[in-house]
């Protein structure tokens, strides 16, 4: 188990694996031969830094009053957490991730953390705009879908559209280099959507002067500005494991249009 935590009355357990690099046992890993699982797959069944970030400081303090009825869409969403604690907040959301993500840690977490009484109240106010197949958790539902940044965004939808989301969300989503182009073309489909929604992004710093691997936060905001956003830095944290990166960057980023 990764975390329980209680947020507007439901307790939430966020089940994955743990990453510890002291550890010396191999684990098996059931997803190895999936088509859809990547090494960036792999990062999916944890908990990071910046997913508490969003939690904190954008769902239970930004937006707690406005995730009422909102439909929201998560990007890269690992193990579900914020989706989760949107969820309990009110929100409708929609999850995505990389197929084998989706399979392996967002729809056990999402089943786990299912309202025992789903069916008696499924009349709420927030009902109406939950997304296809949803399941009640705390006020709100959760639905998810695989969306991989590398394909478009057309060719993925099946009963659910992200394009028609009131506000998007993505913590810890990009971290290497060649994760930026794709991962901001599919963020601009969306916030291209009949409701222009804008995004909520943390993002960790691990670049180095030494490395090209890691995505540094100019080079992501320079892309989302060369794609007519506007980039918005609302707060730096210093993160409780330094381990991991450096400092943890919330931002919102709009259509420079909208
Ligand atoms: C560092 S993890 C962050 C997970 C979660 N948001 C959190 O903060 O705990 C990065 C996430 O991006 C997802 N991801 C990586 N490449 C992707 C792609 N091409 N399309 C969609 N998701 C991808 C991974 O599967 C993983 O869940």
């Amino acid at each position: 188990m990764l975390c329980t935590t209680r947020v507007n009355g439901k307790d939430l357990t966020i089940k994955g694996r743990e990453l510890n690099p002291e550890d010396d046992d191999v684990e098996v890993d059931i997803n190895f031969f999936e088509q859809s699982y990547s090494p960036a797959g792999l990062t999916g069944f944890t908990i990071w830094e910046a997913s508490w970030v969003m939690v904190r400081n954008v769902l239970q303090d930004r937006l707690k009053d406005k995730l009422q009825g909102a439909r929201v869409v998560e990007l890269g969403a690992g193990t579900a957490f914020s989706s989760l604690v949107a969820s309990a907040l009110g929100a409708n959301v929609l999850v995505t991730d990389l197929e084998a993500v989706v399979m392996g840690s967002i729809l056990p977490n999402i089943i786990y953390n299912e309202n025992e009484n789903s069916t008696t109240d499924i009349n709420t106010p927030t009902s109406s705009s939950a997304w296809q197949g949803s399941r009640r958790v705390g006020e709100g539902s959760v639905s998810a879908m695989s969306l991989d940044w590398m394909t478009d965004v057309a060719l993925q939808v099946i009963d659910n559209d992200p394009r028609d989301a009131d506000l998007i969300l993505a913590a810890d989503t990009v971290w290497l280099c060649e994760l930026i182009e794709p991962f901001v073309t599919t963020c601009v489909t969306l916030m291209k959507g009949p409701k222009n929604p804008p995004l909520y992004m943390t993002f960790r710093d691990r670049s180095t002067d030494k490395s090209t691997v890691f995505a540094g936060s100019d080079e992501l905001f320079e892309c989302f500005r060369r794609n007519n956003c506007e980039v918005n830095v609302l707060d730096k944290i210093d993160p409780e494991d330094k381990r991991k990166g450096g400092l943890v960057t919330l931002c919102l980023i709009k259509l420079a249009s909208s």
